[in-house]
C-alpha cells in the first residue's frame, strides 16, 4: 500500500512533477518518419505538454511548444529517428543517445506500430506488466469464459508454479515456471524484461518464428497514455518479402473499445486494456492490499524511486546512455519456446491486436512461405 502523497508522486508526470521530471531524461517515441512523409507537422501531446512535430529549416524533425506567450521564446526539443521511429526529448541537454533496442534495428524485418491512447495513467499499465500471474487469470480463465459464452470450448489457462523478478542492467527480467514445466524452460531459464522505465519487451526468438514485440507506454498527461505496439517480423529461411512490407514501418491504430463503448473482451489486448483503465483514471493505491503474487510491482515502484533519487542526486538515472561506446545493439533476453504460445504462432496472433494490423494477412503468408515456423492453429 502506499499513501495518497507517495500515489500523486509515482504517477503524477506533467511539467514541474518529480516523476515527469525522471521521465523527461528518456527519449519518447511520438510519430514515424513514414506518417511524416509529405506532412508538414503533427500535434502531440507528451508528458502534459502541447507540442508539434514538425521539420525545422535544414529538414530535421523538432518538437516545438504549441502555443507560448506573447513576447516569450518558444521552447524547441530535439527528435530523433531510430527504427523509422521519431523520438522526442523533453529533458534538459545535451540530450543522450537513443538506446539502440535490438528489435528496433534488426535489419531486414516486416515492421509494424500499432497505437492508440488509452484514458488511463500510464503506471497501471507499467504495473499490469509486471503483474505475470494476470496472464493465467485475465487471459487464460477469463478468455475461456467469454469463449463458452459464445459456445466454444478452449482452454488457455495455465497455472502459475513460481514466478521470479530480476533486476538486470536494462530493467526488469520476468519469469515464470507453468504447470507441467520446470526451471529448464525458456520461461524461466530465460524469460523477458520490462526495460526501464516504461517498455515491455515480448516476443519469440526460435529460429524459426523469430518476433520483436515492444510495448511502449508513453504518458500523455497524467489520464491519458499513448499505447505503441511495434512488431517487427524476422523473415525465416526461404521466405521472401516484397519490398513494400519492408521500406516503412507500417502504422495503423489499434481499435480499443467496441463501437458501442464496450470493451473488446475477445483479444488479449483488450483484456488487459480493460484491466488498466477500470482501475480509474489514476488508481487509488491508497486503497490496495497487494500479495505475494504482486512483488513485481514493488520492485518496479522500488526503481523508480531509486532512480528518481539517483537523478535528484545529479546523476544518470538507468537507463540513460551517453557514451556511443556503450550503445550498441541491446540484445534483450527473450524466449525461444514459450509454454503460453504453445497453441500455436498463427492461433496466438490472431488473439492479439496484430491481427487489426492492414498487412497482418500478408505477415502470415510470408512467413508460411519460409521455412515453417510452428504455424499450426
Ligand atoms: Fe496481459
Amino acid at each position: 500500500m502506499v499513501t495518497p502523497e507517495e500515489n500523486e508522486l509515482l504517477t503524477r508526470i506533467g511539467p514541474g512533477t518529480r516523476m515527469g521530471a525522471l521521465m523527461r531524461r528518456y527519449w519518447q517515441p511520438v510519430g514515424t518518419t513514414g506518417e511524416m512523409h509529405g506532412k508538414p507537422a503533427k500535434r502531440v501531446r507528451l508528458l502534459g505538454e502541447n507540442l508539434v512535430l514538425c521539420r525545422n529549416e535544414d529538414g530535421a524533425f523538432a518538437l516545438l511548444e504549441e502555443s507560448v506567450p506573447r513576447g516569450c521564446t518558444r521552447a524547441v526539443y530535439p527528435v530523433a529517428e531510430l527504427g523509422g521511429l521519431l523520438w522526442g526529448y523533453l529533458g534538459p541537454l545535451p540530450a543522450p543517445l537513443v538506446p539502440q533496442l535490438d528489435g528496433l534495428v534488426a535489419e531486414g524485418t516486416i515492421r509494424i506500430l500499432g497505437s492508440a491512447v488509452i484514458p488511463c495513467n500510464w503506471l497501471q499499465i507499467m504495473e499490469n506488466s509486471l503483474d505475470a500471474v494476470h496472464t493465467e487469470w485475465l487471459h487464460g480463465h477469463f478468455f475461456e469464459f467469454i469463449k463458452e459464452s459464445e459456445g466454444l470450448k478452449i482452454s488457455l489457462r495455465k497455472k502459475h508454479v513460481k514466478i521470479g523478478f530480476d533486476e538486470f542492467e536494462y530493467g526488469i527480467i520476468k519469469r515464470r515456471v507453468l504447470e507441467g514445466h520446470t526451471e529448464d524452460d525458456d520461461d524461466w531459464k530465460i524469460g523477458h524484461p520490462v526495460v526501464f522505465p516504461t517498455t515491455l519487451a515480448i516476443g519469440n526468438a526460435s529460429p524459426e518464428w523469430h518476433e520483436y514485440r515492444f510495448q511502449i507506454r508513453v504518458p500523455v498527461d497524467d489520464t491519458h497514455t499513448k499505447h505503441y505496439w511495434f512488431g517487427a517480423f524476422v523473415l525465416p529461411e526461404g521466405a521472401t518479402a516484397p519490398p513494400h512490407l519492408l521500406d516503412r514501418v507500417h502504422e495503423y491504430e489499434t481499435p480499443i473499445f467496441a463501437p458501442n463503448g464496450d470493451f473488446m473482451l475477445d483479444s488479449i489486448h483488450g483484456q488487459d486494456i480493460m484491466a488498466w483503465v477500470t482501475q480509474g483514471a489514476i488508481a487509488d493505491r491508497s486503497r490496495e492490499s497487494l500479495g505475494s503474487t504482486d512483488r513485481g510491482i514493488t520492485l518496479y515502484r522500488r526503481m523508480l524511486l531509486r532512480e528518481l533519487k539517483r537523478m535528484e542526486d545529479g546523476h544518470d538515472p538507468k537507463n540513460v546512455i551517453r557514451d556511443p561506446a556503450c550503445n550498441g545493439v541491446i540484445v534483450l533476453p527473450l524466449e525461444g519456446r514459450k509454454a503460453q504460445r504453445s497453441d500455436g504462432f498463427e492461433a496466438l496472433f490472431r488473439r492479439h491486436q496484430v491481427r487489426y494490423s492492414p498487412i497482418a494477412e500478408e505477415i502470415l503468408a510470408v512467413l508460411r512461405s519460409g521455412r515453417a515456423p510452428a504455424l499450426a492453429g
